[in-house]
């Protein structure tokens, strides 16, 4: 199995690229299915978990190729409606074919997604905008089984914003008779771009990116060729790094507005992050200094950099207190942050970090993406050797992290290791 050793406290210098989004990439994907012909996607991360999407389109009867950066999927080879569980388990987000079959077959069998490690992650509120939509669904023996002859626009107001529910529900809307409007949608630049992609695709989508969208649905869409957005996860883990590890980085094509709500928290930390060429120069100069985080929907502090900016702050000097709100287990990486000798109590949905000298290495591991990348940059601090198990995770939201980090001075590589 592999795993990812780093030998720590070297400063990171030089230039990281940051590559496309995995969650924008991954509806755009699944919104291929909406159109009859080939469409062309390019700026693809090469993930785990665009191979697994690529599988699925294949199941659903678009071959697919994927020649990382670019995507090509073809055109449809029939009306294939079930998403199996096998691929579904692997991937929650594939809950995002749903919305698409349905508009455009009047028919899916989807999988029903289940929980995951960091929540129980539930997908009512899809359910009830499809619902609303006009589709008749059933969830029986794990599967969502869903059906409407066309669906018609309708008045939609989500319990809360989500991010892959707005998605979904965008997707359907887009080929339902009709003006829709969604009202309480996630407001993530990632929904922002799928808006700019159906738009092309010929549907007519005002306000994506706000918490109010208005679409009208078009009766066919067409392919189209898109350049996806540069990962803003991916680009904060790489701020967080620097902080950690020090030095001086550019960060080329780090989308800089979207990361607003994850820059004002680094630089009251104590980094210095400024706008260079298309992306950021980032760097470490004096002390990290505690600072206080919550969660929230965009634009809010993502959940999806939490583990990563407690990594930093483990080493602040002070206390901190971090509050997740978005998912009620994604406190994984506290056990192992606390191996490599960080201070950090947890309290329900808070944990209090009190910074410490340093860390040193340890062997860890996570049952999350997220915590994953939180102790390979923590590793870039650390004493000694801290090797990552279960590299799988990282492999399905990171593209290469040991040879961008590598290339910047870190010692860092893939290993092999016996046994599971
Ligand atoms: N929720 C419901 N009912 C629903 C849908 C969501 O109660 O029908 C709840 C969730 O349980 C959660 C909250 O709403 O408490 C927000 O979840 P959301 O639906 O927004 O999450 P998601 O769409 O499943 C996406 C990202 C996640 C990211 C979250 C939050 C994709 C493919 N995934 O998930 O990304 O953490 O939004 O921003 O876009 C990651 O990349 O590591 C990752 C987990």
């Amino acid at each position: 199995m592999d795993a990812i050793r780093v030998r720590g406290q070297r400063q990171l210098h030089g230039t990281i690229p940051v590559g496309g989004a995995k969650n924008a990439a991954l509806p755009i994907l699944c919104a291929t299915l909406l159109s009859d012909g080939t469409s062309h996607l390019k700026n693809v991360p090469g993930l785990r978990d665009i191979n697994t999407t690529a599988e699925l389109l294949g199941v659903l009867g678009r071959k697919t190729s994927v020649q990382i950066p670019e995507v090509t999927v073809g055109p449809s080879t029939g009306a294939f409606v079930e998403a199996p569980y096998e691929l579904v388990r692997q991937m929650r987000a594939s809950v995002l074919v749903l919305g698409p079959l349905l508009a455009r077959h009047g028919k899916a069998k989807v999988s029903l997604p289940g929980g995951c490690a960091i929540g129980a992650r539930p997908v009512d509120q899809h359910l009830k905008g499809l619902e609303a939509l006009g589709a008749t669904i059933r969830v029986e023996h794990g599967y969502i089984e869903a059906e409407a002859p066309r669906l018609r626009g309708a008045e939609i107001v989500f319990d809360l914003p989500t991010v892959t529910g707005t998605e979904n529900i965008m997707m359907a809307a887009a080929l339902a008779k009709g003006r829709s409007t969604l009202v309480n949608c996630a407001r993530e630049p990632e929904v922002e771009e799928l808006g700019r992609v159906l738009n092309k695709m010929g549907a007519k989508v005002d306000g994506a990116g706000t918490s109010v969208i208005h679409i009208t649905g078009a009766d066919e869409l067409a392919p189209f060729e898109h350049a996806v957005i540069a990962d803003r996860i991916e680009a904060g883990t790489f701020m967080a790094a620097v902080g950690l590890a020090g030095g001086s980085i550019l960060l080329e094509h780090a989308p800089i507005d979207d990361l607003e709500p994850v820059i004002v928290k680094l630089r009251k930390a104590g980094l210095t992050i400024e706008r260079e060429g298309d992306g950021a120069r980032v760097e470490r100069l004096g002390p990290l200094l505690p600072v206080d985080v919550t969660t929230a929907p965009h634009p809010g502090f993502p959940t999806d950099m939490q583990a990563q900016f407690m990594a930093l702050m483990t080493l602040a000097g002070g206390r901190s207190v971090l509050t997740e709100t978005i998912f009620e287990n994604r406190f994984m990486h506290v056990p192992e942050l606390s191996r490599m000798g960080a201070r950090i109590e947890t309290r329900h949905n808070t944990a209090l970090v009190e910074g410490v000298k340093g860390l040193s290495g340890a062997s860890v591991m996570a049952t999350d993406l997220r915590a994953s990348a939180s102790l390979v940059i923590a590793g870039l601090v650390a004493e000694g050797e801290t090797i990552v198990r279960r590299v799988y995770h990282l492999d399905r939201g990171y593209e290469s992290i040991e040879k961008k980090l590598g290339r910047a001075g870190a010692d860092i590589e893939r290993i092999s290791l016996e046994g599971p």
